[in-house]
């Protein structure tokens, strides 16, 4: 149930009759909103003040005229101006009983299906296979499948695809690794470990011999930072009073002290590398790792027999490994068309290009150059080692064949929005204005320092032991054995260590979605497994609360079944203000829907198990004055759990029927 359509349908038909220009009656329409004062309104329209003009009437008789011929009786109970013309509109409880009804009788809980359905497809997750799966890939693969969900609910047809890295460098780095440092036995027992760690070794050596190589270009960089200290020094005294000179010193200083940070941070770097003494002395035996890895991965791209060999031994092992993790995230694809999948239509996609007149070449290198970028798109490279742009174009061209979709929305971490910026420059010039590409941005995932979040030795954080962890913090709160035994539940291993899976994995899901995307956010386990405040665990534990009253109605004379049937009717304040909420729930996905960001799912849920409480403390159900009244807030209490169970469910959460 939308009540903001309903609400603008019937303002539009009034606002027909006055305006004869349709945009402007359109642009009203958008002026009506839920309110921000809940104790004056449920919805306003602030629609009077910017007609005032073109209608040339002051707003009060313009808002005056509107509310005289709106026809809003049924719904509203009542319909007010204030000050210099704003409508203020209080649903009334008997209309939201009613739509209430209505949804307990429908498994979609009375949201909608869209009458303008669009095809989407969702580009998330999309790991690089052969690394081991860190923190930053969660935030791609939850926050894509909650957007993935959430359209479809709505109605709209949705393709999933996991556009998995299996083609890039990182398999040159493996082949190489496994060529030349595998520990065979390791390999034989465990192999994906066995390729992370030799992915990791030639990562590390890598870094190490960079870091050796740029030594010299830090050291100039100190030198140059720490004269243009000395120049804005020279500066500021002789005009001591000059505030621009104190300004341009501070900045000087502040690039000095960057500079011999970045100098620090390599040290470390290499004082790390170099108390390995294998990591050394393989170092040493491999000079200049970087162009032996780039080989490696043109002789796969060639499709050289024993590259391409090994990368067909490789692939379903990583693949596995990873499927390992969707698995226990309960995250399914439609597609899993990773990189490689595009390699032989690479070479047509610049023949495309060419034969649109948008690749120059330049420099040996082939290049598509755009308007408003400082540096151009490079499709291929002076070797002929294409890149991953151009995957991208042929990726969006199979799409295009494939789904002919109205929108593809790419879940990709913030730090590549140039590259899909200049991505869509190219599509859009190549002709696909019809389609909306958009880069669904992410921040970055910060330990409690405020970094991003790291290890103790500084690499990145493995998913897998995360999940873990979480687990094990989630069962020490849902199942610590004292809470259970005041709550009055028995649990067996086995359900404590369902719940305890369910919590945890709900708890990091949560966590990343109740942020706004755009936004870095800390990563706090403890925080995340809490009982209370905006968590996973608190709204699951809402909804167990709910099936909790649902269970001991059930043992009761006068509600066993009854409730079932039974008619909800609002009465007392906060049993009305729980109601307006619940009708909310189809407004609520909308409007997250708007800019895709679930976090306006995870407020409402928050919002509504609050709600749920206070209506709990203040309204007796079991022990209700009437047994109608029981009736009703028992079946209130229903439609709060499944609200917050499909709420839930679309963020890819699942509940617990008791905790
Ligand atoms: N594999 C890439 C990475 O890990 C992300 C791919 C995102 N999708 C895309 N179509 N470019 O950085």
């Amino acid at each position: 149930m939308q009540i903001l359509s309903l609400l603008r349908e019937r303002f539009a038909a009034v606002l027909n009759d006055l305006i004869d220009n349709p945009q402007l009656v359109a642009s009203s329409l958008e002026r009506i909103v839920p309110s921000r004062e809940p104790q004056l309104a449920d919805y306003q329209a602030n629609i009077a003040m910017p007609l005032a003009k073109p209608l040339g009437k002051p707003p009060l008789e313009i808002a005056k005229s509107v509310v005289d011929r709106l026809k809003l009786d049924d719904v509203c109970e009542t319909v007010s101006i204030a000050g210099a013309g704003y409508i203020n509109l209080k649903l009334s409880p008997k209309w939201m009983s009613r739509q209430l009804n209505n949804a307990t009788c429908d498994d979609r809980i009375g949201v909608e299906r869209t009458t303008d359905p669009k095809t989407f497809v969702v580009d998330y997750s999309s790991p690089n296979v052969a690394k081991p799966m860190h923190v930053g890939h969660i935030r791609s693969t939850v926050i894509g499948a909650a957007i993935a969900n959430t359209l479809r609910f709505l109605g709209h047809r949705v393709i999933t695809d996991n556009h998995l890295g299996d083609w890039g460098t990182q398999f040159g780095m493996i082949i190489y690794g496994y060529k030349h440092f595998r520990d065979e036995s390791a390999y034989q027992s465990q192999p994906v470990a066995e390729l992370s760690r030799l992915y990791r070794h030639i990562q590390a050596m890598i870094a190490y011999q960079e870091a050796v190589a740029n030594l010299p270009k830090m050291d100039a960089n100190i030198q140059q930072a720490s004269h243009r200290v000395d120049l804005a020094k020279k500066k500021l005294e002789e005009t001591p009073q000059d505030k621009k000179a104190a300004k341009e010193l501070q900045a000087a200083q502040n690039k000095l002290q960057e500079a011999h940070d970045d100098l620090a941070a390599k040290q470390e770097l290499i004082a790390q590398a170099e108390s390995s003494p294998t990591l050394l002395s393989d170092a040493k035996m491999h000079p200049d790792l970087n162009s032996a890895v780039l080989a490696e991965t043109a002789a796969l791209h060639r499709g050289e027999k024993e590259n391409l060999a090994l990368w067909n031994e490789f692939l379903p092992r990583c693949l596995d490994e990873i499927h390992a993790v969707y698995d226990r995230l309960g995250t399914r694809f439609d597609y899993e068309y990773g990189e490689s999948f595009y390699h032989d239509l690479l070479g047509s996609v610049i023949e495309e290009l060419f034969a649109k007149s948008l690749a120059v070449p330049s420099n040996g290198a082939i290049c598509v150059f755009l308007d408003g970028f400082d540096a151009p798109m490079i499709v291929q490279k002076q070797d002929g080692a294409y890149l991953y742009a151009t995957t991208d174009i042929a990726t969006a061209m199979f799409r295009e064949r494939e789904f002919e979709p109205d929108a593809c929305l790419y879940v990709v971490d913030h730090r590549q929005s140039e590259h899909f910026k200049k991505l869509f420059a190219v599509l859009e010039k190549m002709g696909y204005q019809h389609t909306q590409f958009k880069h669904i941005s992410f921040g970055t995932v910060l330990g409690k320092d405020g970094k991003p979040f790291k290890t103790r030795s500084g690499s990145t954080v493995g998913l897998e032991p995360l999940l873990d962890e979480a687990v094990e913090r989630a069962w020490a709160v849902a199942c610590d054995p004292n809470r259970l035994q005041v709550a009055g539940i028995e649990m067996d291993e086995s359900e404590k260590r369902q719940v305890a899976e369910i919590v945890g994995i709900g708890a990091i899901k949560y966590a990343d979605l109740s942020h706004n995307r755009e936004s870095n956010y800390v990563f706090d386990m403890d925080k995340m497994v809490q009982l209370e405040g905006n968590t996973a665990a608190y709204i699951q534990y809402s909804y167990a609360r709910t099936r909790s009253i649902l269970r001991k109605a059930e043992t009761q004379e006068w509600a066993r079944e009854k409730w079932e049937t039974a008619t909800i009717d609002l009465q007392a304040p906060v049993e009305i203000a729980l109601g307006l909420q619940l009708i909310r729930f189809e407004e609520t996905l909308k409007h997250s829907m708007q800019d895709y960001l679930p976090n306006v799912i995870t407020e409402y849920l928050f919002d509504t198990a609050k709600l749920f409480s206070s209506f709990f403390d203040q309204c007796p159900v079991l022990k209700a004055e009437t047994e109608a009244i029981g009736l009703s807030r028992l079946k209130l209490t229903h439609l709060v759990g499944q609200t917050l169970k499909v709420g839930l469910d679309l963020l890819g959460i699942q509940v617990i029927e008791r905790m």
